[in-house]
């Protein structure tokens, strides 16, 4: 049995089908090249050791007993429900210190929470020896991240585990591997965090009010993103640029638009893009734009002049690993 371990995962972009995988609808995901990084020390106290400093958590500690109870500071909810999960399933005594070092900053958007969980739990399973199969950590992690946060399809869970570009749907149902070796994909941050529990419950509590266009929206963005993985399987970037214009006006549609957001992707569109849109949950975080590589640099310039910042990635990271 490892007494210490540095486990990494990918972050997550949603290519297309956001929302609407939250109502059981298929979207497509990849994996970005930016990785959350935590090293894990077993202890041979009955303790539970966090520093987090990126999300303000300094010198934490709490006896193992007490994990998963009490006031639990936001920046420490992830891990410390991962550990409470991991040990009500498979109980033991399994003290132990915890470091996170992500990458990339949690306001980008890129699922730093699921990585965040999926780390701890593959670091647990390695330190307690249990080696958890991909589908055992994915329903662990999926528990945890749906036990903090409320809503969620497990997209996010998925990609940081299997990583590559996935076929995806609610809870797991569906993952399968997209094999493409790359997109001419540019990203632009909008520079506004946000929140993707509230804007899930806003979406549903309008599907509730107007069921029968919000149903005929979420079936209509799924049909997008099947022919969007046909297109992506042909590298047929314009056909996909085109499928993500449309999936932007539902987006639009059901309210998970913003000025700023649109304002990056016109921007990205009169600059030559095949076509752009929000992603994730919308209201501000990342959007995307599918570039032919002549036009890149311009849609970048385009982006930046109308006030977003351009985030370099390369999809298809791999997933969840053992680092040392
Ligand atoms: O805000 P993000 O990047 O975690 O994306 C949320 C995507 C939703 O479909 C709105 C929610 C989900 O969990 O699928």
């Amino acid at each position: 049995m490892k007494k210490q371990v540095i486990i990494s995962a990918p972050g997550k972009l949603l290519l297309l089908g956001e929302h609407a995988v939250v109502h059981g609808k298929l979207c497509l995901v990849t994996a970005v090249s930016q990785r959350f990084k935590l090293k894990a020390k077993s202890l041979p106290s009955d303790e539970f050791m966090l520093e987090a400093p990126e999300v303000g958590v300094v010198n934490y500690r709490k006896p193992l007993s007490q994990v998963g109870k009490g006031e639990i500071p936001q920046g420490a909810k992830f891990v410390e429900m991962a550990l409470a999960n991991f040990l009500k399933r498979y109980p033991q005594k399994l003290g132990v210190a915890i470091t996170t070092e992500p990458e990339f900053k949690s306001t980008f958007g890129f699922g730093s929470s699921s990585a965040a969980t999926v780390c701890t739990l593959k670091a647990l399973s390695e330190l307690s020896g249990k080696s958890l199969t991909n589908k055992q950590l994915f329903d662990l992690a999926f528990k945890t991240v749906l036990d903090v946060q409320g809503v969620g399809s497990g997209f996010d869970v998925a990609a940081a585990i299997f990583g590559g570009t996935l076929l995806y749907s609610l809870g797991g149902k569906t993952i399968k591997s997209v094999p493409i070796k790359n997109l001419s994909l540019v990203v632009g941050y909008t520079g506004i965090k946000a929140d993707t529990t509230t804007l899930v419950k806003q979406v549903n509590i309008k599907a509730k009010k107007h069921p029968q266009v919000f149903n005929a929206i979420f079936d209509q963005i799924e049909s997008l993103v099947i022919q969007a993985h046909k297109a992506l399987l042909k590298r047929d970037d314009q056909t996909l640029g085109e499928l993500m214009d449309i999936n932007q006006g539902y987006l639009e549609a059901i309210g998970a638009g913003s000025v700023k957001l649109s304002q990056l992707i016109y921007a990205a569109r009169n600059a030559g893009a095949y076509g752009a849109k929000l992603s994730g949950a919308g209201g501000g975080d990342c959007m995307i734009a599918i570039t032919p590589n002549s036009k890149v640099a311009a849609v970048k310039r385009s982006i930046t002049k109308a006030g977003g910042i351009v985030v370099e990635t390369k999809i298809n990271a791999e997933g969840v690993k053992i680092e040392a």
